[in-house]
């Protein structure tokens, strides 16, 4: 197969995560076979100091002419704590995924085993979960009607049928291919737009009568993933609730530094690891580049390539087995990891399989 692969770095430790990515993506190709080609584009703060736009046009294009994106992180602390800002980096995550039309984010909460003792969680909750959130990523309040004043500011909370239809299907397809259990995630007791997604929901329930459907509002969501996590296999839900659950599924993993995800809609699909650009850590060679070379096993998995994704998992368990580990999962007394040597262990291990 060939692969043209548009490779956005972005800020903080974007860049050093993105090269193992990219390392460990090559090794797997070349042991396939398959043609592999990168193209890197500017997004977030790198581009607004570069060109003063976080996702500029020739980046879009880029996108828009290869196969998959490849996405680190983007985020610059200098923003953060300027409320005036014209600018920020992450309204280029936010265009890249609206001009992308990539409006399902498909984020697994899948835990290792060996790392169990690292969630705040009791052992015996975490031990097995694994569950999928699909979070609506193109709508909602963070693209709706919004006003900004100094005395009066207001986001609207907008969803139209056609949307909530589309995200609903990928969340049964995603249900039917695992332990056939959905829950849809809203606040139905007190948001229109909560009805408007359970309404829909209910009507399209008997098309997949292999599907358990259940609903369950946000706040008891929020709840019910830390007292008892196994309890979810796919849940879906808006854009705003999904962006602070998946936070909170990060942790029951034990480390953030560990969860891919996915964003798949009409265009060029993007992979890319769910934590930000860390900033202060920058430069340090301390950020765990495993959530982004796992992003590398699902976009194989996205072109069907299912040897080489499971390739991937294998050489990431096998390093977390053999304590192969950055600072923050590292067990103590062992060897001292960096992003690089783990990202080096991987490849190697690719190669000599
Ligand atoms: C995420 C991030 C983004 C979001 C930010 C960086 C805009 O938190 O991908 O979850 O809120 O969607
Ligand atoms: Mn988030």
């Amino acid at each position: 197969m060939e692969l043209k692969i548009a490779v956005l770095p972005g800020d903080g430790i974007g860049p050093e995560i993105s090269e193992q990515g990219v390392n460990v993506m090559t090794a797997v190709c070349n042991k396939f076979g398959h043609k592999v080609t990168y193209k890197h584009a500017i997004c977030g703060a790198d581009a607004i100091d570069k060109v003063g736009d976080p996702f500029p046009e020739e980046t879009f294009k880029t996108c828009m002419e290869a196969d998959a994106v490849l996405f680190s992180a983007v985020g610059d602390p200098k923003f953060d704590n300027n409320p005036s800002a014209k600018v920020r980096p992450e309204q280029g995550l936010l265009a890249m995924r609206k001009k992308l039309g990539l409006f399902a984010n498909i984020r697994p909460v899948q835990t290792f085993d060996c790392l169990v003792h690292k969630s705040p969680l009791k052992d015996e909750l975490v031990k097995g979960a694994d569950f999928v959130c699909i979070r609506e990523l193109t709508g909602g309040m963070y693209f709706g009607e919004k006003k900004e004043g100094s005395d009066y500011a207001y986001d609207t909370n907008a969803y139209s049928r056609v949307e909530v239809e589309r995200i609903l299907k990928e969340a049964y397809k995603y249900a039917q291919q695992r332990n056939k259990h959905l829950t849809v995630v809203d606040k139905a007791n007190v948001l229109a737009s909560s009805r408007l997604w359970r309404a829909v929901a209910q009507e399209m329930a008997p098309q997949y009568p292999d599907v358990t459907t259940d609903f369950m509002y946000v706040d008891n969501a929020a709840m019910r993933m830390i007292q008892e996590p196994k309890f979810f296999d796919v849940m879906v839900t808006e854009n705003t609730f999904g962006d602070i659950l998946t936070d909170e599924g990060s942790c029951i993993t034990g480390s953030m530094g560990l969860l891919p995800s996915a964003s798949t809609g009409e265009h060029t699909p993007v992979f890319e690891p769910i934590h930000g650009s860390w900033p202060q850590a920058k430069g340090l060679n301390i950020a765990n580049p495993l959530a982004q070379i796992l992003s590398v096993a699902m976009l194989f998995e996205y072109f069907g390539l299912k040897e080489e994704g499971k390739l991937v998992r294998e050489a990431v368990d096998a390093s977390l087995d053999q304590n192969v580990r950055t600072p923050e999962i590292q067990v103590a007394g062992g060897a001292k990891y960096g992003t690089k040597e783990v990202g080096a262990w991987i490849v190697d291990y690719i190669n000599k399989k």
